[in-house]
């Protein structure tokens, strides 16, 4: 029974840190619904995340630059209203925190106060640690997000693996050793080389959430959209398909067309 679901009653950002320190591995998901959000969290996964990847995945941007604070309040009240176990992290948009600590406080105090979720994740290092700590002291638990931070893609340039030259890397480390000592309960590390994240892992306490960063960190995320399937086009190295829901939906969207215009649904059992 030690992979059963049922094990704790609720997962608290206590429980993963316990969950690191016995060597137990994270399980993480996005969602952005109150549907999925009750399938995955009944399903057993500790962590869900309401991530700004809603953006992408939810609203058809390209980016997830676009999406508001109260876009991100609206999918992580409706998530929060499907789960009874999992710990909910929700994404501080682009431009709800980068102005100032002030600013970034009141967006994460908007999010927990709105939608009832758990702690906040926002992207970036030192650039952002005051904000980080204001949050902190607020009592609203952090997680952090290092490596490649989808919201500065403009900066970067591309989605490709980040830290692979010694001075990022260096910074990396750096950046994650800061955000454990000033408070962060847990880091996702995205998109950098194997070798990395599990040094990292190695020199912090906190729990390490990789995504395309290896088998060697504390836990794993995957966007559910992706990891179902539904998205076609994305496909990244780090993406392991556990369903092909595109072909699976598209079939049953044939099959129930076809069965209204040759009038075999309803049939008289299906009518009142
Ligand atoms: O927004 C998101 O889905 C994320 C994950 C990719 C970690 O930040």
């Amino acid at each position: 029974m030690s992979n059963s679901p049922k094990k704790y009653t609720r997962i608290t950002t206590k429980t993963l840190a316990e969950m690191k320190s016995k060597g137990e591995k994270i399980s993480m998901l996005t969602a952005y619904d109150f549907t999925l959000s009750t399938i995955i969290d009944k399903a057993g996964i500790d962590v869900i995340l309401v991530g700004d990847s809603a953006s992408n995945v939810m609203a058809g941007h390209e980016t997830t630059l676009p999406i508001t604070l109260d876009q991100m309040i609206y999918h992580a009240s409706s998530v929060i209203r499907g789960v009874e176990r999992a710990l909910v992290v929700v994404d501080l948009p682009f431009g709800s925190y980068q102005a100032d600590s002030k600013e970034a406080l009141r967006s994460s105090i908007r999010i927990m106060k709105e939608s009832g979720a758990h702690a906040v994740k926002l992207e970036g290092g030192n650039q952002i640690q005051g904000s980080i700590e204001r949050i902190l002291q607020a009592g609203i638990p952090v997680m952090g997000h290092l490596g490649l931070t989808p919201q500065s893609i403009y900066k970067f340039g591309t989605y490709s693996v980040r830290a692979r030259q010694g001075e990022e890397a260096k910074q990396l480390i750096s950046d994650a050793k800061m955000l454990e000592k000033i408070g962060c309960f847990s880091i996702v590390l995205e998109k950098v080389p194997a070798k990395l994240a599990e040094e990292v892992a190695q020199k912090v306490s906190i729990p390490i959430i990789g995504i395309g960063a290896g088998g060697k960190v504390d836990g794993q995320v995957l966007v559910l959209h992706d990891m179902l399937g539904m998205s076609k086009e994305f496909s990244p190295r780090f993406l392991r398909r556990y369903l092909d829901l595109n072909h699976i939906i598209s079939d049953a969207v044939i099959s129930y067309s076809a069965d209204v215009k040759s009038q075999d649904f309803p049939n008289t059992e299906e009518q009142y």
